[in-house]
């Protein structure tokens, strides 16, 4: 068995991966790192986790010095950047503190200087069907860029690079667990808005993959889960359909739905299944590609297993929840 720490694990994205790591025949979970949960059982915070063979959480830099192998970090953007990385695990950060490799960037999209710029070359990128990790650092994607890569970057050549725009939607579990006037009840119930339009900080690490920047504008759904990004772009010579078939043709994770049928959140909440779409608009001729995805599972938690199974040379499913028909 491969030894796991989750740090911050009492978030949503740490709960997940928790929930992930459960699953998984290869992994045992030995650190669960919470400041606030230190000390309690799991089950203090999921009473679903009675009964489960797991320790006690324990502080966050307890679990980091733990010893295990791998290591998930699900902490805020500044404080995985503040973590002392050890020096022999495999470590996935679900935050987006390593994912950029110009440290200037950090500056102009997450508004703070990088504290540790020399150290960003370190981490690779992954995204698992698209560019899978290479080394024990991994970066993994933030979650519109998920939904948004798996549409665009199969078809980056064959588009106008200035006419792609990118339209998201997420659920609210995508702002944190944290309290914030923008993901209160009052504000998001019966409501829909568009937020950091043009200013979200996902946009830089998509512009990254696939060679161009992108005109990004993110929504927030009055849902709990699942994310959906629609991409629009021209695509003179055609071959969008094509390319994105062959692209996830044996994917395991990705499916590529039938031409007219549609995209829908539904079918991809509660799991790690991206579903994707391609249309043709009648009127412009413009190549229409939706990606649907679970913005906690392939979003987050889901690419981050599959990245660690990837990294250390583990079937890339194991622990995934991919199976079932659900409504
Ligand atoms: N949410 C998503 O859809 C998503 C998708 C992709 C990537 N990510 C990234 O993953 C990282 C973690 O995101 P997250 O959504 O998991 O953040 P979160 O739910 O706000 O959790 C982050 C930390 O906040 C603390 N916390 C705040 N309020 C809490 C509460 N009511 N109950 C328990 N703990 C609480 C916990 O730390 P202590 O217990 O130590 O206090 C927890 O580890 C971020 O960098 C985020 O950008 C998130």
């Amino acid at each position: 068995m491969i030894t796991v720490a989750i740090i911050g694990c009492a978030g949503y994205a740490g709960q997940e991966t928790l929930d992930r790591v459960l699953l998984h025949p290869g992994l045992q979970a030995v650190a669960l790192g919470s400041n606030s949960q230190a000390g309690k059982p799991p089950w203090a915070l999921d009473p679903r986790l009675q009964g489960r063979d797991l320790p006690a959480f324990v502080r966050n830099d307890e679990a980091l010095a733990s010893g295990a192998e791998l290591i998930f970090l699900c902490l805020g953007h500044d404080e995985s950047v503040a973590v002392d990385i050890p020096s022999t695990a495999v470590v996935v950060d679900l935050s987006g503190g390593h994912r950029l490799k110009d440290a200037a960037l950090y500056e102009q999209w997450y508004g703070w200087k990088h504290p540790h710029p020399g150290r960003l070359a370190d981490w690779a990128y992954a995204v698992p069907e698209l560019q899978p990790p290479t080394g024990r650092l991994v970066a993994n994607p933030g979650c519109y860029a998920v939904a948004s890569l798996y549409a665009l970057a199969p078809i980056k050549e064959l588009v106008v690079p200035g006419s792609v725009v990118i339209d998201a939607k997420s659920g609210m579990t995508g702002a944190g667990k944290s309290l914030k006037a923008s993901s209160h009840a009052g504000f998001v119930l019966d409501n829909f808005s568009a937020y950091k339009v043009g200013s979200h900080q996902h946009a830089p690490e998509i512009g990254a993959l696939v060679g161009f920047p992108v005109c990004f504008v993110p929504h927030l759904l009055p849902i709990r889960r699942g994310l959906l990004a629609t991409v629009y772009a021209h695509a003179p010579n055609g071959g969008v359909r094509e390319a994105i078939e062959a692209a996830y043709a044996g994917a395991p994770a990705v499916r590529v739905l039938p031409a007219g049928v549609n995209p829908e959140l539904a079918r991809v909440q509660h799991t790690d299944m991206a579903e994707i779409a391609v249309f043709e608009d009648r009127a412009t001729g413009r190549a229409i590609v939706c990606c649907a995805i679970d913005n906690l599972g392939k979003g987050a938690a889901g690419n981050a297993v599959q990245n660690a199974n990837l990294a250390l040379g583990l079937e890339q499913t194991l622990g995934l929840r991919l199976s079932g028909v659900t409504v």
